[in-house]
């Protein structure tokens, strides 16, 4: 059985010192855990500290708009997450009168808190005993106690939960989760870890039984679907000035809320003639006003369970687009840069010096 005592002296001398650790503002801490929920530390950091600095508190972030959140949030992904900030912001300062709920059952209640969100939080500001089962902690308990069981199945994670119950230190639990964390993210790495300078070496299971390299197990379950993008990136002229046609998506689909030039989805990769004369209707006036000027390289953007094959088609278009029939947002493009993207849309963007 791992020593916690000799964990918690670790995270002592060894944690990362960083900002929502010197606080027990909940709204901070929050914050910090829906930031880090599919992030590195090191790549959240920064995002937390502009949102700090544009919203030092939650009220700020209530009265944001969405647009606004998104923009901050580009390009840190998953952006149900900005959104449903955004949504707790406005139920924690309309139906909690300001004060952030304080147990992990009121905790889990809100948008965008799971399980594990809700454990980081109840732990760390209201010292309450609930662990935190995140990926990290999962392979640090499957190592020490060579669990075979997979850790994406019910009994790998009814396992790893009765463990963690009985392991928590009551006291402290949220320096305890912490800890956990620091250590499954820091010296229990997923792929070649240094066991032989680990303080666990002599009671981790999975050390002992040569079974580091192959724990934890996961059950495949991923399957990846190819999805097909074509934008068209359109350009025309009006009064001397630049314009292009954006539009925020509104499906439930990855990006929801984000900017993005008119798309084509097809189910296979398809030529730009083919495209357009399918089309008709995706472009601001006849086929006979429009220039391609370029095609872009194929982007290939991939998530856990798409991949998203993407081209830019950039044309001009010579004619002046009816106000109303089509239904894309006239932007002048010097403003493009203002509008929060997709990181693909962004390095496209970035691709074309704008
Ligand atoms: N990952 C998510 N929350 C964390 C925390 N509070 N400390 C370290 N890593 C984390």
């Amino acid at each position: 059985m791992p020593n916690i005592e000799k964990l918690l002296q670790w995270y002592d001398i060894n944690h990362r010192i960083l900002p929502w650790r010197s606080t027990s503002d909940p709204y901070k801490i929050w914050l910090s855990e829906i930031i880090l929920q599919q992030t590195r530390v090191d790549q959240g950091l920064n995002y937390y500290l502009k949102f700090i600095d544009k919203f030092p508190a939650i009220e700020d972030l209530a009265h944001a708009g969405e647009d606004e959140i998104l923009k901050l949030w580009q390009g840190l992904g998953y952006y149900s997450r900005a959104r449903n900030l955004h949504k707790t912001a406005k139920t924690v300062c309309h139906q909690h009168g300001g004060i952030f709920p304080k147990t992990y059952h009121e905790i889990l209640k809100l948008k965008g808190v799971g399980p594990y969100t809700a454990a980081a939080i109840a732990s760390i500001v209201f010292d309450e005993p609930k662990p935190v089962v995140d990926g990290n902690v999962m392979r640090l308990v499957s190592r020490w106690y060579a669990i075979d069981e997979a850790v994406n199945s019910a009994s790998g994670i009814n396992q790893i939960k009765e463990i963690l119950a009985q392991l928590i230190d009551k006291n402290q639990p949220g320096k305890f989760n912490q800890a956990m964390m620091e250590f499954g993210a820091g010296f229990c790495k997923p792929k070649n870890p240094d066991c032989f300078q680990c303080i666990f070496k002599d009671q981790c299971l999975a050390f002992q039984k040569n079974k580091v390299a192959i724990l934890p197990r996961k059950n495949s379950t991923v399957k990846v679907k190819n999805r097909y993008f074509n934008y068209l990136f359109i350009n025309f002229i009006q009064d001397g000035e630049i314009f292009t046609f954006l539009k925020k998506r509104q499906e439930n689909d990855i990006w929801k809320g984000l900017y993005e030039f008119p798309l084509i989805e097809t189910l296979h990769e398809t030529g730009i003639m083919e495209l357009l004369r399918n089309n008709e209707e995706m472009i601001p006036g006849s086929p006979d006003q429009l220039v391609i000027e370029s095609i872009s390289k194929k982007y290939l953007h991939k998530l856990t369970h798409q991949r998203i094959n993407t081209c830019f088609i950039k044309m001009e278009f010579n004619g002046s687009p009816g106000e109303n029939a089509y239904p894309y947002l006239k932007t002048p493009l010097s403003t493009i840069r203002t509008y929060p993207v997709s990181r693909l849309t962004d390095k496209y963007l970035n691709d074309c010096g704008l």
